[in-house]
């Protein structure tokens, strides 16, 4: 297994969102829905390969916060990591730790913070992964209960 970072190459954009469409397929994150070559665009892209194939990706990109907030000062800098994504075959071998952490090595230098927004269906899984496993911290959650 090889994880790195990459530029966003025509083949890359391919490999991305042809994983995008089977994630949307999955229906396992509400309201996703496939990328385009604009959404990858002016992202920081790191790539999982097993033989030399695409298993797996992170992206996202480096932002300021505008407001201060009860977590952190206004102008702030973090990385928001839009995506992360393994092929469901290749799911518990601790490949989506792996491009966790070195996204985590690779960008720290240049920001205080990272940052994510989840709406995984398999809600439990997801917080043990990050919070349990990466050592994130919980923020806030928006719920719904439908009633009629
Ligand atoms: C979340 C995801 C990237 C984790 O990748 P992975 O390579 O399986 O991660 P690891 O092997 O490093 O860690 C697996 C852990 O993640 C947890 N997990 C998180 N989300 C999960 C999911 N949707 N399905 C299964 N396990 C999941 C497992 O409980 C497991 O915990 P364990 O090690 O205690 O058994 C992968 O499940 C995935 O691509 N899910 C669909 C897309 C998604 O939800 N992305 C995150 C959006 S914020």
């Amino acid at each position: 297994m090889v994880v790195k970072e990459t530029e966003l190459t025509e083949e890359v954009a391919g490999q991305l969102i042809s994983l995008s469409e089977d994630w949307e397929k999955e229906n396992c994150c509400h309201g996703y829905y496939k990328n385009t070559l604009d959404n990858l665009k002016g992202n920081r892209i790191f790539l999982a390969l097993e033989n030399g194939a695409v298993v797996g990706y992170l992206f996202g990109h480096k932002e300021l916060t505008e407001k201060t907030t009860s977590i952190y000062e206004a102008g702030t800098s973090f990385f928001e990591i839009e995506e992360l994504y393994v092929k469901p075959e290749f799911r518990g071998r601790g490949i989506g730790r792996m491009l966790f952490q070195y996204m985590e090595t690779v960008v720290s230098p240049d920001v205080d913070m990272l940052m994510l927004g989840t709406a995984s269906k398999n809600y439990r899984a997801i917080l043990h992964f990050y919070i349990d496993e990466l050592g994130m911290e919980f923020w806030s959650a928006r719920l719904f209960k439908k009633i009629r």
